[in-house]
Protein backbone atom coordinates (compact mmCIF):
# COMPACT_ATOMS: atom_id res chain seq x y z
CA UNK A 1 0.00 0.00 0.00
CA UNK A 2 1.46 3.44 -1.18
CA UNK A 3 2.21 5.47 2.32
CA UNK A 4 2.99 9.60 2.61
CA UNK A 5 6.07 10.26 4.17
CA UNK A 6 6.40 12.69 6.22
CA UNK A 7 9.33 14.53 7.95
CA UNK A 8 8.76 15.38 11.56
CA UNK A 9 11.42 17.36 13.71
CA UNK A 10 13.40 14.80 15.68
CA UNK A 11 13.94 16.76 18.87
CA UNK A 12 13.32 19.82 19.96
CA UNK A 13 9.89 22.19 19.84
CA UNK A 14 8.09 21.09 16.86
CA UNK A 15 8.23 17.40 17.40
CA UNK A 16 5.44 16.88 20.15
CA UNK A 17 3.25 19.43 18.71
CA UNK A 18 3.70 18.40 14.96
CA UNK A 19 2.46 14.76 16.96
CA UNK A 20 -0.05 16.26 19.05
CA UNK A 21 -1.99 17.70 15.56
CA UNK A 22 -0.91 14.06 13.62
CA UNK A 23 -2.95 12.76 16.81
CA UNK A 24 -5.80 15.01 16.85
CA UNK A 25 -6.34 14.09 12.67
CA UNK A 26 -6.37 10.32 14.49
CA UNK A 27 -2.83 9.51 12.65
CA UNK A 28 -1.32 7.91 15.35
CA UNK A 29 2.50 7.27 15.63
CA UNK A 30 5.45 7.17 17.72
CA UNK A 31 7.42 9.93 19.04
CA UNK A 32 10.72 9.01 16.94
CA UNK A 33 13.09 8.87 20.85
CA UNK A 34 13.85 5.28 19.60
CA UNK A 35 13.65 5.13 15.94
CA UNK A 36 14.08 7.51 12.95
CA UNK A 37 11.15 6.05 11.13
CA UNK A 38 7.45 5.12 12.03
CA UNK A 39 4.33 3.86 10.59
CA UNK A 40 0.90 5.23 11.54
CA UNK A 41 -1.50 2.35 12.76
CA UNK A 42 -4.60 3.32 11.51
CA UNK A 43 -3.52 5.91 8.41
CA UNK A 44 -1.37 5.16 4.71
CA UNK A 45 1.12 7.81 6.15
CA UNK A 46 5.22 6.81 7.38
CA UNK A 47 7.04 9.38 9.51
CA UNK A 48 10.93 10.43 9.30
CA UNK A 49 12.47 12.14 12.20
CA UNK A 50 14.64 14.31 11.29
CA UNK A 51 16.93 17.30 11.94
CA UNK A 52 15.37 20.80 11.52
CA UNK A 53 17.50 21.75 9.10
CA UNK A 54 17.66 18.96 6.62
CA UNK A 55 13.94 18.87 6.07
CA UNK A 56 14.00 21.36 2.83
CA UNK A 57 16.75 19.34 1.25
CA UNK A 58 14.55 16.06 1.72
CA UNK A 59 11.21 17.69 0.11
CA UNK A 60 13.48 19.09 -2.85
CA UNK A 61 15.01 15.86 -3.60
CA UNK A 62 11.48 13.99 -3.18
CA UNK A 63 12.68 11.94 -0.37
CA UNK A 64 9.55 13.17 1.76
CA UNK A 65 6.62 14.09 0.48
CA UNK A 66 5.76 16.28 3.34
CA UNK A 67 6.69 18.21 6.54
CA UNK A 68 5.79 19.80 9.66
CA UNK A 69 8.31 22.62 10.06
CA UNK A 70 8.80 26.08 10.84
CA UNK A 71 8.22 28.94 8.18
CA UNK A 72 11.56 30.14 9.27
CA UNK A 73 13.82 27.31 8.50
CA UNK A 74 12.13 27.21 4.63
CA UNK A 75 12.68 31.35 4.46
CA UNK A 76 16.26 30.49 5.18
CA UNK A 77 17.00 26.97 3.34
CA UNK A 78 13.53 26.40 1.38
CA UNK A 79 12.27 29.26 -0.44
CA UNK A 80 11.39 26.92 -3.54
CA UNK A 81 9.03 24.79 -0.76
CA UNK A 82 5.57 25.03 -1.04
CA UNK A 83 3.11 25.39 2.11
CA UNK A 84 -0.24 23.76 2.15
CA UNK A 85 -1.39 25.09 5.34
CA UNK A 86 -0.02 27.16 8.54
CA UNK A 87 -0.58 24.61 11.56
CA UNK A 88 -1.03 27.91 14.11
CA UNK A 89 1.45 26.79 16.62
CA UNK A 90 5.19 27.25 17.26
CA UNK A 91 5.20 30.64 16.50
CA UNK A 92 8.56 32.41 16.91
CA UNK A 93 10.25 35.53 15.76
CA UNK A 94 13.65 35.69 13.90
CA UNK A 95 15.30 38.82 15.29
CA UNK A 96 18.07 40.70 15.79
CA UNK A 97 19.46 41.48 19.26
CA UNK A 98 22.45 43.55 20.77
CA UNK A 99 24.20 43.76 24.76
CA UNK A 100 21.60 45.17 27.02
CA UNK A 101 24.13 48.17 27.54
CA UNK A 102 24.05 48.91 23.51
CA UNK A 103 22.30 52.00 22.98
CA UNK A 104 20.84 51.04 19.74
CA UNK A 105 18.71 53.86 17.65
CA UNK A 106 18.45 51.70 14.12
CA UNK A 107 19.32 49.41 12.24
CA UNK A 108 22.64 51.17 10.71
CA UNK A 109 24.16 50.51 13.73
CA UNK A 110 25.12 46.73 12.60
CA UNK A 111 27.08 48.74 9.59
CA UNK A 112 30.38 47.21 9.67
CA UNK A 113 29.78 44.60 12.69
CA UNK A 114 29.79 41.29 13.42
CA UNK A 115 26.52 39.28 13.56
CA UNK A 116 26.36 35.81 15.09
CA UNK A 117 23.82 33.43 13.23
CA UNK A 118 22.09 30.42 12.07
CA UNK A 119 19.97 32.09 10.07
CA UNK A 120 22.79 33.86 7.50
CA UNK A 121 20.35 33.74 4.38
CA UNK A 122 17.64 35.54 6.23
CA UNK A 123 20.14 38.02 8.05
CA UNK A 124 22.08 39.04 4.60
CA UNK A 125 18.58 39.62 2.80
CA UNK A 126 17.23 41.75 5.32
CA UNK A 127 20.10 43.62 5.69
CA UNK A 128 20.53 44.01 2.18
CA UNK A 129 17.02 45.92 1.78
CA UNK A 130 18.53 47.98 4.69
CA UNK A 131 21.68 48.45 3.27
CA UNK A 132 23.45 47.71 5.59
CA UNK A 133 26.86 45.92 5.49
CA UNK A 134 27.96 43.18 8.40
CA UNK A 135 29.94 40.21 8.72
CA UNK A 136 28.48 37.54 9.72
CA UNK A 137 29.53 34.31 12.06
CA UNK A 138 27.87 31.13 11.23
CA UNK A 139 27.52 29.11 14.42
CA UNK A 140 24.85 26.21 14.59
CA UNK A 141 23.39 26.75 18.24
CA UNK A 142 24.01 28.44 21.96
CA UNK A 143 24.20 31.93 19.33
CA UNK A 144 22.91 34.06 22.43
CA UNK A 145 26.58 33.56 23.83
CA UNK A 146 28.61 35.08 21.36
CA UNK A 147 28.39 38.75 22.11
CA UNK A 148 29.58 37.63 25.84
CA UNK A 149 32.74 35.84 24.48
CA UNK A 150 33.74 38.54 22.21
CA UNK A 151 32.95 36.76 19.17
CA UNK A 152 29.85 39.05 17.56
CA UNK A 153 28.49 42.59 18.10
CA UNK A 154 25.26 41.18 17.99
CA UNK A 155 22.81 38.34 17.27
CA UNK A 156 20.09 36.37 14.95
CA UNK A 157 18.56 33.77 16.38
CA UNK A 158 15.05 32.81 16.96
CA UNK A 159 12.84 34.36 20.03
CA UNK A 160 9.92 32.77 21.67
CA UNK A 161 9.51 33.70 25.26
CA UNK A 162 12.70 36.14 25.17
CA UNK A 163 14.12 33.96 27.90
CA UNK A 164 16.97 32.88 26.17
CA UNK A 165 17.89 36.68 25.28
CA UNK A 166 17.04 38.03 28.88
CA UNK A 167 19.30 34.90 30.35
CA UNK A 168 22.66 36.58 27.87
CA UNK A 169 21.75 39.87 28.78
CA UNK A 170 21.12 40.43 25.05
CA UNK A 171 17.82 42.68 23.80
CA UNK A 172 15.81 42.60 20.83
CA UNK A 173 16.17 45.40 18.25
CA UNK A 174 15.06 43.99 15.09
CA UNK A 175 12.41 41.71 13.91
CA UNK A 176 13.19 40.45 10.83
CA UNK A 177 10.01 37.77 10.42
CA UNK A 178 7.55 36.16 12.32
CA UNK A 179 7.01 32.49 12.12
CA UNK A 180 5.29 29.24 13.06
CA UNK A 181 4.85 25.38 11.70
CA UNK A 182 3.68 24.80 8.68
CA UNK A 183 2.77 21.89 6.10
CA UNK A 184 5.36 22.04 3.90
CA UNK A 185 5.07 20.00 0.21
CA UNK A 186 7.31 18.19 -1.37
CA UNK A 187 7.46 19.93 -5.41
CA UNK A 188 8.22 15.91 -6.64
CA UNK A 189 4.93 14.53 -4.68
CA UNK A 190 3.41 11.82 -6.85
CA UNK A 191 -0.62 12.24 -7.77
CA UNK A 192 -1.28 8.81 -5.84
CA UNK A 193 0.41 10.64 -2.67
CA UNK A 194 -1.02 13.85 -3.37
CA UNK A 195 -4.64 12.28 -2.68
CA UNK A 196 -3.62 10.75 0.58
CA UNK A 197 -2.24 14.70 1.13
CA UNK A 198 -5.78 15.85 0.17
CA UNK A 199 -7.42 13.41 3.08
CA UNK A 200 -4.62 13.98 5.74
CA UNK A 201 -5.04 18.33 4.71
CA UNK A 202 -9.15 18.15 4.99
CA UNK A 203 -9.00 16.49 8.59
CA UNK A 204 -6.09 19.09 9.71
CA UNK A 205 -8.49 21.70 8.85
CA UNK A 206 -11.00 20.32 11.06
CA UNK A 207 -8.69 20.24 13.72
CA UNK A 208 -7.65 23.76 13.33
CA UNK A 209 -10.92 25.01 13.08
CA UNK A 210 -12.10 23.41 16.47
CA UNK A 211 -8.70 24.74 18.15
CA UNK A 212 -10.51 28.16 17.77
C1 LIG B 1 16.24 28.29 20.38
C2 LIG B 1 16.74 29.54 19.70
C3 LIG B 1 16.89 30.51 20.83
C4 LIG B 1 15.82 30.08 21.82
C5 LIG B 1 14.65 31.04 21.81
O1 LIG B 1 17.34 27.63 20.90
O2 LIG B 1 17.97 29.29 19.03
O3 LIG B 1 18.16 30.39 21.40
O4 LIG B 1 15.38 28.79 21.40
O5 LIG B 1 13.63 30.67 22.73
P1 LIG B 1 13.20 31.61 23.93
O6 LIG B 1 13.00 32.98 23.38
O7 LIG B 1 11.93 30.98 24.41
O8 LIG B 1 14.28 31.57 24.95
P2 LIG B 1 17.30 26.12 21.38
O9 LIG B 1 17.09 26.12 22.85
O10 LIG B 1 16.28 25.39 20.61
O11 LIG B 1 18.75 25.55 21.14
P3 LIG B 1 19.93 25.82 20.04
O12 LIG B 1 20.03 27.27 19.80
O13 LIG B 1 21.16 25.30 20.70
O14 LIG B 1 19.54 25.06 18.83
MG1 LIG C 1 19.32 28.80 20.84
Amino acid sequence: MTKIRIAIQKSGRLNEDSLQILKNCGVSIDNGKDQLKASARNFPLEAFYLRNGDIPQYLRDGVVDIAIIGENVLIEKGEDIGIAEKLGFSKCKVSLAVPKSVKYKSVQDFEGKRIATSYPNTVKKYLKEKGVNADLHIINGSVEIAPNIGLADGICDIVSSGSTLFKNNLKEVEVMLTSEAVLAVSPKISEERKEILRKLQFRIKSVLQARQ
